[in-house]
């Protein structure tokens, strides 16, 4: 299952994704975390030292192994060079699974709190002023859309703040969207954003309230995102207390926040996998990026790398080389 954590800057999503990944690691569940966010803090929030953390090798930088794994012997795709992010697997292919051994999972990943970290690796001196962050989490979606995760996998991304999340198709990418959401009016005005694009592209979103202090707090949510809100986390100390360097635990956690933890993940859990809306989307949104740019910038026509006979599955990785 793919989620989302999104929201305004500073609401919590590092947090809370750190936080629900403990929770579903804690549980036994195998979950890959991805750090897609411009300010890269979530392998500090999982517990890695600065250094470690900082040392994650870069999804943005390993761009052309990524491409040559993933076209695999695909025969729409000439070459890893005319391979762009929204590129879709077809036919031929290589498809991930959350817990093997690929060359993406062990040369990218490492260990944190129990589940495999990766990062797209934050901005470089050389990026500034020409390249924008897209050309990072271009990996990332060249990573989610050649993944095939069942019930009981989860990967769980840290994305960039506000409505960064739709200058690329990204965020058609989950099984479910967790909105985090202060109870204050620049908390709920994201979501406010975020519900017209949710319709039109059908996707699932849920507010989680966080920093919650009282029942007001929670009434105040309830009155401007209705029943989207889901659960809410308090103020909590055991969060201040990790980030003051004190060790952590989700035991630490208040039973309501640990209760708040698990409400997600019985949300995640009830969500069915739509395969085909998933690469539906996939397609759409690379035809719409071929026409925009990528044709231009590629010089071939990319819209043949559609592969109109491939639904993205579990019956999809039948007869796949290990
Ligand atoms: N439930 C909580 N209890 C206590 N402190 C919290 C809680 N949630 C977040 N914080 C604190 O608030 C600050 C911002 O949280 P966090 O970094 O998770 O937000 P973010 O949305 O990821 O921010 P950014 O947009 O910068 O990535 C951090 O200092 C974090 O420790
Ligand atoms: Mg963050």
């Amino acid at each position: 299952m793919k989620i989302a954590f999104v929201g305004k800057g500073g609401s919590g999503k590092t947090t809370l994704s750190s936080l629900f990944v403990r929770h579903l690691v804690t549980a036994g569940a195998p979950v890959v975390a991805i750090d897609a966010d411009i300010n890269q803090h979530l392998g500090v929030a999982l517990g890695l030292e600065e250094d470690t953390a900082a040392a994650i090798p870069a999804m943005g930088e390993h761009l052309p192994e990524i491409k040559s794994y993933l076209r695999g012997a695909n025969p729409r795709i000439p070459s890893a060079a005319s391979m762009v992010k929204t590129t879709p697997p077809g036919r031929g292919s290589r498809l991930l699974r959350l817990g093997d051994d690929d060359p993406i999972h062990t040369r990218l990943a490492v260990d944190a709190a129990g589940a495999r970290l990766m990062a797209t690796g934050p901005f470089t001196g050389e990026d500034l002023g020409v390249a924008c962050y897209h050309s990072k989490t271009g990996a990332v979606e060249l990573y989610l859309n050649h993944l095939v995760d069942g019930p009981g996998e989860y990967v769980v991304v840290d994305c960039t703040a506000g409505a960064e999340s739709f200058a690329s198709g990204m965020f058609t990418r989950f099984d479910l969207t967790f909105l985090v959401a202060e109870p204050t009016r620049k908390g709920v005005a994201v979501y406010r954003q975020w519900v017209d694009y949710a319709a039109d592209f059908d996707v699932a979103l849920r507010v989680v309230g966080n920093k919650v202090h009282d029942a007001e707090d929670v009434a105040f949510l309830r009155e401007h995102v209705g029943d989207a809100l889901l659960c809410c986390l308090g103020q909590s100390a055991a969060v201040r207390g990790m980030e003051q360097g004190r060790p952590f635990g989700i035991g630490d956690l208040t039973a309501a926040d640990r209760s708040s933890l698990g409400a997600l993940r019985a949300a995640v859990d009830d969500r069915a996998k739509d395969w085909p809306k998933f690469t539906r989307q996939a397609v759409e949104f690379h035809v719409k990026n071929a026409r925009a740019w990528a044709n231009a910038a590629i010089g071939e026509d990319l819209e043949a790398q559609v592969d109109p006979g491939f639904t993205l599955a579990e019956a999809a990785l039948t007869g796949r080389r290990s």
